[in-house]
């Protein structure tokens, strides 16, 4: 969802003479954009300001899923607008959220297998193994995998393959049989962590050093940074491979 932003202190004129320059379709209204710009950078380079459909800015939160078509090709492409780059002739438009109602359930009365399923997302056995899911995952998932595993009751592997879920439900909104996949994602994770993952020593281990304060000095040090100098720490952190 997007507003009018305050105009650009260029006055509006944005076609840069020597820049590389593409036009785009945002909401149906043509827009010129730098060439290598991502979709979001895109939508408020033309003027818009995001105010639903925008978190993390770094393809982890699932807030930017957007959908487009490019000239000449009859598909709808789905991707994260913070990620996904425009091209020449893109007719695009975000999708802030999927509605969907999100089951309400007591994780210990539910038990790993298909049951759990059955009772919370019965629309799961709706699918018709069509791929379309996987098609439309921007995070490259085998969501129609996932789901059909759901099927059976493998809990387990669900959570595997689900595990770097964003949670944008694109693959929902082109789902003929209407699954939220995503859900039933997160719940398999549930159940795998609370009943078939083995208790982990370095996460009690962990717990009892927060518990014991051992980390207070270095939350405070975090705590008391400004904007620029956390922005510095985040980028320099170690990441696993
Ligand atoms: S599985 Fe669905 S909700 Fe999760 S990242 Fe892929 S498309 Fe988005
Ligand atoms: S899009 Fe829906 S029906 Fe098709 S494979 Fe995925 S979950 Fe099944
Ligand atoms: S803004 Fe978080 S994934 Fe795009």
């Amino acid at each position: 969802m997007h507003k009018d932003a305050e105009p650009h202190e260029d006055g509006g004129k944005r076609e840069h003479v020597g820049a590389h320059m593409v036009s785009v379709f945002i909401n149906g209204k043509r827009h010129v954009v730098p060439e290598h710009a991502t979709i979001m950078r895109a939508i408020e380079y033309a003027g818009h300001q995001i105010i639903r459909g925008a978190g993390c800015r770094e393809g982890f939160c699932g807030a930017c899923g957007t959908i487009y078509r490019l000239p000449g090709d009859y598909k709808l492409h789905t991707g994260l607008a913070c990620t996904t780059l425009v091209k020449e002739g893109m007719s695009l438009t975000q999708i802030p959220s999927v509605p969907m109602e999100k089951a309400v359930y007591d994780l210990e009365t539910l038990t790993p297998d298909v049951s759990a399923i059955l009772q919370v997302y019965p629309v799961t056995f709706r699918c018709v193994a069509c791929g379309t899911c996987t098609k439309a995952c921007p995070q490259g998932l085998p969501v129609m995998d996932y789901i059909q595993a759901a099927m059976r009751g493998d809990v387990a592997a669900v959570a595997d393959m689900a595990f770097d879920c964003v949670a944008c439900g694109l693959c929902a909104l082109r789902c003929p049989a209407e699954i939220i996949q995503h859900e039933v994602g997160i719940l398999s994770k549930r159940l795998t962590g609370r009943y078939l993952r083995k208790e982990s020593r370095e996460l009690d281990d962990r717990i009892a050093e927060v518990r014991s304060h051992k980390y207070d000095g270095e939350y405070r040090k975090l705590m008391a940074m400004d904007k620029a100098a956390l922005s510095k720490l985040y980028y320099a952190r170690d990441l696993e491979p």
